[in-house]
């Protein structure tokens, strides 16, 4: 594709999508970026406030399971680049009450899908960017190689088996149609705009306001952990040079059991932050119940994207943790409000029901 595009980015107003959108719009200026995003209690206008106004970037409140809005959107904008990260995102949440991640992240993407479709065949030209997770691929034991493009599919959370099968809705439309996909699946991301319901954040709120630090089983679990800002950079360069009909795995290289991290997170906030409530914060740990079907480990080995399209992560777990902690630190009117009812409501679920 030649000359300025043209994105439509669902679930832009979310963690990623919202860093991928101000990621794109400073390096690509000229590019149309149109946001399309449901403002579910995981979307944040807010985290758009900055582009408000700004002559290339719309943003738009709306369902991707809404077919009439999704065929007028890609009309009108004249759409070349799906960017796809509108999801139910959270575990927790999706063992709590599995509808909606179906409904949005297997219907929604079919939904898409079949807009995308019908758009593609008038202009045969464009980019169907589906944004999935390493957690398709299901539980590493400790000695187990890391997950690559070929692992088998072994969801084991509503919320996996739910991004599983938008994916392989993604890879059939590749196959059957011929519509231009392109699958990533990433491991755990951090860094700013991230909802505190996911540890990191979580945990640097809970030591910020004083509150008790829940490391579910034997904080032995491990993840993967990569910066935002690298997540960005890897679906640029897909984007831009990614083969057509081919999945890619990202990831950070950054293997840690969540003790570990929870610690280094402590070790950071005792530095950092001036006045906290608990000193030293590593009193705040408590260990509770572990998490139904609680994936052991994922680790994802990312030497396809590396070897094919010359790109690794920048950012080392010790630098994007301290660039979160000082984000979160410094950012308390951004987070503040999202300790709502409704998150003390699902918190006493998780926590303490
Ligand atoms: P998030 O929960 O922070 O944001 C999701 C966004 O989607 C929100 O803005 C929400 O309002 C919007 N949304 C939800 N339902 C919608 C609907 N029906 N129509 C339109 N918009 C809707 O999620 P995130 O962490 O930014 O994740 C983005 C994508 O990346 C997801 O597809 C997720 O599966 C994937 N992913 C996330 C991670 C991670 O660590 N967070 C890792 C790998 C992959
Ligand atoms: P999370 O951020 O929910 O991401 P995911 O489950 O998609 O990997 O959790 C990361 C890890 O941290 C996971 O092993 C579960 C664990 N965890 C806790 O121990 N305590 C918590 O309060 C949360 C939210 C997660």
């Amino acid at each position: 594709m030649r000359g300025s595009r043209r994105l439509l980015v669902t679930g832009g107003a979310g963690f990623i999508g919202s860093n991928f959108v101000h990621y794109w719009c400073e390096a690509y200026p000229d590019d149309r970026v149109v946001v399309l995003d449901a403002l579910t209690y995981a979307g944040n206008r807010h985290n758009l406030a900055s582009l408000e106004g700004q002559e290339n970037f719309r943003f738009v409140k709306g369902d991707i399971c809404d077919r009439a809005l999704l065929d007028s959107l890609l009309q009108e904008e004249n759409i070349d680049t799906v960017a796809h990260f509108a999801a139910e995102s959270h575990v927790d949440r999706s063992i709590l009450g599995p509808g909606a991640f179906i409904q949005t992240n297997i219907v929604g993407t079919f939904t898409l899908l079949e807009a995308f479709r019908k758009h593609w065949e008038t202009r045969q030209e464009g980019i169907f960017l589906h944004v999935s997770t390493d957690e398709v691929y299901g539980s590493l034991n400790p000695s187990d190689r890391a997950f690559t493009e070929t692992t088998p599919y072994a969801p084991n959370s509503p919320y996996s088996a739910s991004k599983a099968g938008s994916d392989h809705l993604v890879r059939a439309y590749y196959h059957t149609y011929g519509v231009p996909t392109i699958i990533t699946n990433c491991s755990n991301n951090y860094g700013p705009y991230q909802f505190p319901e996911k540890l990191i954040p979580l945990m640097c709120i809970n030591i910020l306001i004083g509150k008790s630090l829940p490391v579910y089983g034997d904080g032995q679990n491990i993840r993967d952990w990569l910066y935002v800002g690298d997540h960005c950079s890897a679906l640029d360069v897909v984007i831009h040079h990614g083969k057509l009909g081919e999945t890619y795995n990202i990831g950070g290289n950054n293997e840690v059991k969540n003790l570990d991290l929870v610690n280094m997170l402590c070790q950071l906030m005792d530095e950092l932050a001036p006045n906290l409530p608990v000193h030293s914060c590593k009193k705040l740990i408590a260990f509770v119940k572990d998490r139904p079907g609680h994936d052991r480990r994922y680790a994802i080995d990312s030497t396809k994207l590396k070897t094919e399209l010359g790109w690794t992560p920048s950012v080392t777990v010790e630098e994007g943790l301290r660039r979160t902690v000082e984000w979160y630190l410094t950012h308390r009117d951004w987070w503040e409000p999202l300790l709502s009812e409704e998150y003390q409501a699902y918190y006493h679920q998780v926590y303490v029901s």
